[in-house]
């Protein structure tokens, strides 16, 4: 119905992730206007960002009906398992992501594994506890590592991997007797230790039709060589060289395809973007979570390289229609680099003037905001992620030295990023 017209369209979200979508959104021929809800400081040069919060699905709603919004884009997971999409259709307004019962693929960590286990898709083994008494006997008579994780969302905080039983046991306390993580923790899902390197799999599907996006690998831990506490993304790149195209395929055939099957099997079709978080351990590659939205920030570098129109592919999606696209990558590489607030995941400072900003980059190189706002023209830090640097280049090694290079130029008090991203891609 919409081929071949202009969309006026709208992006909830306001971190880097949402900054690369709108970047690449806007270099569709079916592009007419963009907003972004609520949108951050580099956003608005980008697109008209209203100030209207991710989780106010209502106040979302009634603007997309009042600027006749054509189509809707959903960045974070939150409203997604709140139910957007399912308040978005029931007032006839497309928008692109999973139904409320196909997002709890990353609202329940217990849903998920019960998923997996039912389909017969490889992760780790696991037992669900409600009750804390059960769940720490389990953890005394159990050696070894172990992880345990929140059932609920905990915005990417919830999963505690623990050396011995006693963490284990001070995990628990946190989760389901302090409540760190609110309701979220009312279930626990303990979780064998998995060993390997990480990869995440972008998948378009309609619910039965998929197109794959090349393989990233984030760094979720605030330090180099993967020390220090677990944050939102420190860095991404892509392609993997850790996954050569049988692995790649193997993944999808026994892995990332049940997975839509099995969903659309449960009546809870999937569509949207799938981002399978996989561990490729010794026995094999093993889900370690599925989230129901793009990844922040493997997609500011995975978008770089993906040349088909996304907004077409999005729309396709939502129509049933994938299965008529192509989509296309470049065969170059994407390194991002993330700048954070110094004391980021913990407590950090914000308001600090960020300097470099107006340095004319290099070819291939961007920057994508986070947590930054515009204050009588100046560009103000107002995060724990503040920026992204992202640098396409012919190959891994060339991209890292392009992306330290823009780095470099950007400054603020208290800033601080690991040097070490992607490098481990320079060992295949
Ligand atoms: P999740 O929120 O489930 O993706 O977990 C966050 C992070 O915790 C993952 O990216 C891994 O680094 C780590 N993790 C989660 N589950 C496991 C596991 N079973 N074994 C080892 N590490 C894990
Ligand atoms: N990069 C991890 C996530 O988006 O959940």
């Amino acid at each position: 119905m919409l081929k071949g017209n202009k969309m006026r369209i709208l992006v909830i979200g306001s971190g880097g992730r949402e900054h690369a979508l709108v970047w690449k959104l806007k270099q569709s021929k079916m592009l007419d206007k963009i907003f972004c809800a609520p949108g951050n400081a580099g956003i608005a040069l980008d697109a008209d960002c209203i100030d209207i919060a991710a989780t106010d699905l209502k106040g979302l709603l009634d603007f997309a009906i009042k600027e006749k919004i054509d189509f809707t884009i959903v960045g974070p997971e939150v409203p997604l398992v709140q139910g957007i999409v399912d308040l978005f259709e029931a007032n006839g307004k497309r928008i692109f992501g999973p139904n409320q019962k196909a997002a709890e693929l990353e609202g329940s960590k217990a849903f998920a594994k019960r998923f997996m286990e039912k389909y017969e898709i490889p992760t780790a083994d696991f037992t669900i506890f409600t009750d804390f008494n059960k769940a720490r006997q389990f953890v005394n008579n159990h050696q070894g590592p172990m992880v345990v994780k929140a059932d609920g969302l905990a915005a990417g905080k919830g999963a505690i991997v623990c050396p011995d039983k006693e963490k284990a046991v001070s995990a628990l306390e946190q989760i389901m007797g302090q409540k760190v993580f609110g309701e979220a923790g009312n279930k626990v899902v303990i979780e064998e230790c998995m060993t390997g390197e990480e990869i995440s799999i972008f998948s378009l599907t309609d619910g039965e039709h998929l197109v794959h996006m090349l393989p990233s690998q984030d760094h979720k831990r605030i330090s180099n060589d993967d020390k220090g506490p677990n944050t939102g993304g420190m860095g991404a790149y892509t392609p993997t060289p850790q996954i050569e195209p049988r692995l790649f395929q193997n993944i999808i055939d026994t892995i990332v395809e049940p997975t839509v099957k099995g969903m659309a099997l449960e009546g809870r079709p999937y569509r949207g973007l799938l981002y399978t978080g996989i561990m490729l351990t010794p026995q094999g590659p093993k889900v370690l979570e599925y989230n129901c939205r793009f990844g922040d920030p493997e997609t500011q570098a995975v978008l770089m390289l993906a040349e088909s129109d996304l907004l077409e592919a999005m729309v396709a999606t939502v129509e049933g229609r994938l299965g008529e696209i192509r989509w296309t990558n470049s065969n170059k590489a994407a390194v991002c680099v993330v700048i954070a607030s110094g004391g980021y995941p913990g407590k950090y400072e914000k308001d600090r003037p960020i300097i470099g900003l107006d340095y004319t980059f290099e070819p291939g190189t961007y920057v994508f905001h986070a947590g930054t706002k515009n204050v009588g023209g100046v560009f103000k830090t107002n995060g724990g992620r503040v920026l992204n640097v992202v640098s396409v280049d012919e190959t891994i090694k060339s991209a890292i030295d392009k992306v330290y290079r823009g780095v470099r130029k950007i400054t603020f008090d208290c800033a601080t990023y690991r040097t070490d991203i992607a490098k481990k891609a320079l060992n295949y």
